[in-house]
């Protein structure tokens, strides 16, 4: 395999979607800025240029409100075949953007490329720094209970379709929704995609916020949807870990953040589901586990927390596929292998999986991942996501978090950690 000529392809993913000061995930099916997976980008531009992996952070955070909250999707000009576009979510500020959030990795990725490159991002760190703190202070006023990080909308755990969802979404009120047209059906096979079910309780949320004013205490009230995500208090209490060594390093202020570890740290043991034995979303309307065991679920290790009881798990899921991690447990009769977030591997995934497990000594597994990853990429492209069962790959092709995860930890030439 010339692994030099796929680092060299992966580069012109990163420019075919660079649209100057930040990218979109695909050409086509995701035509503006989304929130994490920009701060893969930047993690990804940090190997060969730290100005570009700068730019992709700042640019994101152009898109925060005055609360904190950074968006999950940021519009900076118009394209077509997107929906939910800036006319569906009526947002009253410049430049335009959605009114819910995504996995706050910016914090990790922001530390990966100032440590890539520190003389440079000095001053890049200083600048952005304090608009980190806003978006982790957000989370942590509106959004933890119990120590638990809630989320308002599927997509804002960018696990859009996850079976973790699927019952306190039966809760949600489609009757209002009214006629509108989908654009992912028309890039994407529609078997592989949400269903028209799926994207009525979408839209009905969006509304929901929407006539709350965006108010959270509001929405916390009123919606029938209210999930505390694993994946979300593990990725935050690993970016507040982050930020927390940033701090340091910069001489401001720890205890602020050091109260939020210790919160995110309870609230890891309410995730823990005794009966199935492994990390599990809960929905926070009724205290009911989802009892689901999702890719989401090992990113304990990435998160600092050292629980060995899930490696019976791990090894189980990795042992039922060709190509780990699925996005669902195989065993689970909800699996389906080219599903979206239902079944399929995703390298993002298992770039922030692999390197919680490299972290905490677990090598072998995580070159496991490593390699399986960069089978998937060598012998297919840079696709959204893959089948576990037999690699066939689905989504979107040319993926821009797919080329940069290449790029910072996939192949063999990269770092392979922070
Ligand atoms: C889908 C994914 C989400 C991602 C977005 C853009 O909505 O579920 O995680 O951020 O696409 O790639």
């Amino acid at each position: 395999m010339n692994y030099d000529k796929i680092d060299r392809k992966a580069r012109k993913v990163m420019e075919a979607n660079d649209r100057g000061l930040y990218t979109v995930p695909t050409k086509g099916l995701y035509p503006y800025q989304w929130n994490w997976d920009s701060a893969f980008a930047a993690w990804g531009f940090s190997t060969y240029d730290p100005k570009r992996a700068w730019a992709e952070l700042e640019t994101l955070f152009q898109g925060q409100w005055d609360t904190g909250m950074v968006p999950h999707i940021v519009f900076h000009k118009q394209a077509f075949g997107y929906f939910p576009g800036p006319d569906v979510w009526r947002i009253p500020r410049v430049p335009h953007t959605s009114g819910i959030s995504q996995p706050p990795i910016a914090a990790t990725m922001a530390r990966a490329v100032y440590e890539a490159d520190k003389r440079y991002g000095r001053i890049h760190m200083e600048l952005l720094y304090g608009r980190l703190v806003s978006w982790h202070r957000w989370w942590m006023q509106n959004r933890v209970e119990n120590g638990m990080v809630a989320i308002t909308h599927p997509w804002e755990s960018g696990r859009d379709n996850a079976p973790d969802w699927d019952v306190a979404l039966t809760g949600v009120d489609t009757r209002e929704v009214g006629e509108y047209q989908r654009s992912d059906t028309t890039h994407i096979d529609p078997s592989m995609r949400p269903t028209k079910l799926d994207y009525d309780r979408y839209v009905a949320l969006v509304q929901l916020s929407q006539n709350a004013g965006w108010d959270e205490a509001r929405i916390a009230e009123q919606s029938p949807f209210r999930v505390a995500d694993v994946g979300m208090t593990f990725m935050l209490l690993r970016a507040c870990r982050d930020l927390l060594h940033i701090a340091a390093e910069f001489d401001h202020g720890t205890d602020e953040i050091e109260g939020w570890i210790g919160t995110l740290k309870q609230g890891v043991k309410a995730h823990w589901n005794e009966a199935r034995g492994h990390y599990d979303s809960v929905n926070l309307r009724t205290g009911a586990f989802t009892d689901t065991l999702s890719s989401a679920s090992f990113l304990n290790w990435y998160a600092g927390i050292r629980d060995d009881r899930q490696l019976k798990h791990l090894g189980r899921v990795l042992d039922e596929v060709a190509f780990g991690i699925p996005s669902l447990d195989p065993g689970d009769p909800r699996f389906d292998r080219l599903k979206y977030w239902r079944g399929p591997v995703w390298g993002m995934m298992n770039a922030l999986i692999g390197i919680g497990l490299a972290e905490t000594g677990h090598t072998v597994l995580a070159e496991r991942l490593r390699k399986d990853t960069q089978r998937l990429v060598s012998e297919h492209g840079f696709y959204e996501y893959f089948s576990p069962v037999d690699g066939a790959p689905a989504g979107g092709g040319a993926f821009t978090w797919t080329a940069s995860i290449w790029l910072t930890w996939a192949s063999p030439h990269a770092k392979g950690r922070f």
